[in-house]
């Protein structure tokens, strides 16, 4: 289209986010799907039919297109280091799905080689969107809790088994297919967001309701925050039909309650007048992918992707940096590690552990 100033993506991996993103962009006036490319011929194809896209044989025919400025990595977790790599080497922005990457060396050099590429790098958790999520960060930084007391994140979801037998990838440990660093990362991230960093973790990971696979679909932990707050991570895909997310932040003088994506509970002794307008932030009706991963809407992937936008057009830095991420990812290492070991794991780690 000429004279179109919306920024031009480039896709990599058609899977199941895939059409969350490209939704996205078409209700978007800021971004561009351009094309995609996928390993998986008869997705790419369907895909591209769907989306009206170009599709691309390989990310090295897409990092020729000069249409393309971001590429947005969607592939399975332990392939996004090595693509995104390529992808800042080429000078194109990059957007990557959660997790970043499986390991905290992966993240380094992820951000060593945009720095140097002069490339911007954000990460996909699009939970930090949410007006009810940054009500209660704009609340923490006001200081209206007082001394924060306890934060916890309970996911008791459910996937199916199909669901995880519809790619390979998705019953391996080590590609990043466990409760814990695969769904709950949105959540530890928002705990990590609002009230982190982390002090301790003790971690208990099982396998309730998905027999035979390598993986767990629960993980339980108890946390203890720099700032003396306590806390629990509850995540579960194992708990049909699938409930939505809580987040729960209790202070001193106020407790706030997010389920799925609305503010659930928000009280302070100090009430004020703009409380009334925050109890109503969020809608029930917005599916958070409680019940499956393609039960989710996209508008939250929307605000991520046009404020990766907007830190381009203005040389600022995206708001979920990978930076920011990066002791989300350790959170996650550190539970592997303590449910690995049957004892508790003090942060920062000391040193890169094999987790895997
Ligand atoms: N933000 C969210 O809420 C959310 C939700 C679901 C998935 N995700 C993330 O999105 C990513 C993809 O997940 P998914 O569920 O769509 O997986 P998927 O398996 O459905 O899709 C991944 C696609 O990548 C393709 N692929 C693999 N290697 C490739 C390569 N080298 N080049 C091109 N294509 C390649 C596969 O053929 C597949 O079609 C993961 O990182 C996952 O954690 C995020």
């Amino acid at each position: 289209m000429p004279n179109d100033s919306r920024l031009g993506f480039g896709l990599l991996g058609t899977g199941l986010i895939a059409p969350f993103h490209a939704k996205a962009m078409r209700a978007s006036n800021l971004a561009r799907l351009v094309g995609a490319a996928d390993l998986d011929a008869a997705r790419l194809a369907k895909f591209v039919a769907e989306f009206k896209c170009k599709a691309y044989a390989s990310l090295d025919e897409m990092l020729l297109d000069p249409e393309v400025h971001v590429v947005s990595i969607l592939t399975p977790n332990h392939l996004h280091v090595e693509a995104a790599l390529k992808v800042a080497r080429a000078g194109k922005h990059v957007l990557v799905e959660k997790p970043p990457a499986m390991s905290l060396r992966e993240v380094d050099k992820m951000q060593k080689v945009c720095a140097a590429a002069g490339v911007k790098i954000g990460v996909v958790l699009q939970c930090r969107t949410r007006r009810a999520v940054q009500a209660i960060r704009k609340t923490i930084l006001e200081g209206r809790f007082g001394r924060i007391l306890h934060a916890d994140a309970y996911m008791k979801w459910f996937r199916s088994f199909a669901y995880y037998q519809s790619d390979a990838w998705r019953m391996q440990q080590r590609w990043g297919a466990g409760v814990t660093i695969q769904q709950a990362f949105h959540y530890i991230d928002l705990l990590q967001y609002l009230v982190g960093p982390v002090k301790q973790v003790r971690a208990h990971m099982t396998n309730l309701a998905h027999p035979n696979m390598p993986i767990e679909d629960t993980a339980l932990a108890f946390v203890t925050y720099q700032n003396g707050a306590q806390g629990v991570v509850q995540a579960s895909t194992a708990l049909w039909p699938g409930t939505d997310i809580r987040i729960e932040v209790n202070g001193e003088f106020g407790t706030a309650i997010m389920v799925g994506e609305r503010i659930d509970t928000w009280k302070f002794k100090d009430e004020r007048p703009e409380d009334e307008e925050i109890r109503h932030y969020g809608s029930a009706a917005v599916a958070t992918g409680a019940t499956g991963a393609a039960a989710l809407g996209f508008h939250d992937h929307q605000a991520v992707i046009e404020d990766m936008v907007a830190a381009i057009a203005s040389g600022r830095e995206p708001m979920i940096t990978l930076a920011s991420v990066r002791p989300t990812l350790e959170w996650a290492l550190a539970m592997y590690l303590s449910a690995k070991q049957d004892a508790a794991v003090d942060l920062p780690l000391a040193e890169e552990h094999d987790v895997w």
